[in-house]
């Protein structure tokens, strides 16, 4: 196996590798003692019961062959088999032939080699009948005679036992280190879970908690989440500030036009109103982080409900695959819908016509904005996405201008919701496609 293979097979999760890297030894150590054990204990242990006994069985053989006839074997073997404790029956009223053991016998795979080459004639054993015993015939001048004495004798009683224990106390430990690992682990995880509700903008109770790698590690993320934070809330404070401090000197200027007559003033309200609208836009922008909570919402409606707005506007908008939710969505109504006014407002700005589409794929919801306009090369779009970026485009320049902060929204709003804005081409208007992704 290469290490690819061995990549692909080794389990994702923190929890499993650690379970791996815990069980693995423990394992392997197992394997081994209880490999050596059996050998050790098994094997050898066996093998020398096992030719004890035949020496004594070789011992009332060689009686029985040194008899002169059948009487007399049976009269001398009785008083030895009976101070040896090993019954015997000669002739054997029903020979054992072959060798018969349980499967799960593993002693039993040494008894009855070891009794075989120690002992001459042996016709057959018999230790699968019953358990606790072993049952032979060997056969004599005199005809087959039979043997039976305790197991015990020949291999060590219930070698199970270690096994059985051993792997007892394996499952216990396991069960206790899986119960300390999950300690462990659940602070890390607790810090995953904290960052990843941030990168969707939602900022969960969280203190450190666990060894002192994962607090820190909490703590770390803890300032750099409060300093963030204290970001978004200085930028906010600007650009509101500044917005709404321009609006009064603003509005003065658009008094004091009023005195000069009309043809004069004319282009200077309307540089006017343009700073008015860019003002807007930004105050708009400075405010998005705060905007609007999350809440559960029927996507399709929202699509539809952004449709309508825009024909109401003057707007020709018509919609794509619209796929009918049936369950609500946990989202921020009041962004997205933004953030799709946003993309309609660009594709109608530089197309004729735009199309709305909301389809649903894997853990994700797509909606897509569609237009007939020129696109956005491939090598513009991370650009067109900034901030304050307006692509030089003098196509559009007559239909007005906008502040660049269009698909900046959408990206944030976006990125809130654990997605992300796409562009790319559409392929039935020919003109951009703009696909807002949101998690679910
Ligand atoms: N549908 C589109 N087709 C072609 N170009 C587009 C489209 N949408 C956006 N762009 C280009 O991307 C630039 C940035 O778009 P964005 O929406 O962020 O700003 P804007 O539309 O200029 O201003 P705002 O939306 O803030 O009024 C635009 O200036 C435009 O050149
Ligand atoms: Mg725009």
């Amino acid at each position: 196996m290469n290490a690819l293979s061995m990549k692909r097979y080794a389990p994702r999760s923190l929890y499993g590798r650690a379970a791996l890297i815990l069980l693995l030894p423990v394992v392997s150590l197992q394997i081994v003692v209880s490999v050596v054990f059996i050998q050790r204990l098994f094997e050898d242990v066996t093998e020398q019961m096992s030719s004890n006994v035949a020496y004594e069985l070789r011992y009332l053989r060689n009686t029985v062959e040194a008899a002169p006839s059948l009487d007399a074997a049976r009269r001398t073997l009785a008083p030895l088999a009976r101070d040896f404790e090993i019954g015997t029956a000669l002739p054997d009223p029903a020979p054992i032939s072959g060798t018969d053991r349980q499967i799960y016998d593993l002693s039993g795979r040494l008894v009855v080699p070891t009794l075989v080459k120690e002992l001459d004639g042996v016709r057959g054993v018999d230790l699968a009948s019953d358990d606790d015993v072993v049952e032979m015939t060997v056969d004599t001048r005199h005809g087959p005679l039979r043997f039976r004495f305790d197991r015990d004798r020949v291999s060590a009683q219930n070698p199970h036992q270690f096994l059985v224990i051993m792997i007892l106390t394996a499952l216990l430990m396991t069960v206790v280190a899986y119960l300390f690992l999950k300690n462990q682990l659940r602070p890390i995880k607790r810090l995953a879970d904290a960052a990843l509700a941030f990168g969707k903008g939602r900022s969960v109770p969280y203190t450190p908690r666990g060894a002192r790698e994962v607090r820190n590690a909490g703590a770390a993320f803890l300032d750099m989440r409060a300093r963030i934070e204290r970001q978004i809330e200085q930028r906010t404070m600007m650009l509101s500030g500044i917005s709404h401090d321009l609006r009064t000197p603003l509005t003065r200027l658009r008094l004091e036009l009023e005195m000069l007559d009309e043809a004069e003033a004319e282009p200077m309200r309307r540089d006017l109103d343009e700073m008015q609208r860019m003002l807007d836009a930004f105050l708009d922008f400075a405010r998005e982080g705060v905007m609007g909570e999350r809440e559960d919402t029927n996507p399709a409606q929202l699509v539809e409900d952004v449709v309508e707005k825009a024909r109401r506007a003057g707007g020709t908008v018509d919609f794509g695959r619209v796929m009918q939710a049936n369950d609500l969505v946990s989202l921020n109504p009041l962004a997205v819908g933004r953030a799709l006014e946003n993309l309609v407002g660009n594709a109608l700005r530089h197309g004729s016509r735009a199309r709305v589409s909301l389809e649903r794929s894997g853990r994700a919801l797509v909606f897509s904005v569609e237009d007939d306009g020129p696109g956005i090369p491939v090598e513009a779009r991370a650009e067109a996405m900034r901030a304050f970026t307006r692509l030089d485009n003098a196509r559009n320049q007559n239909r007005g201008a906008g502040v660049g902060l269009g698909l900046a929204i959408a990206q944030d709003v976006a990125r809130q919701h654990g997605g992300i804005l796409r562009l790319g081409s559409s392929d039935d208007l020919g003109g951009l496609r703009a696909d807002l992704v949101i998690a679910l």
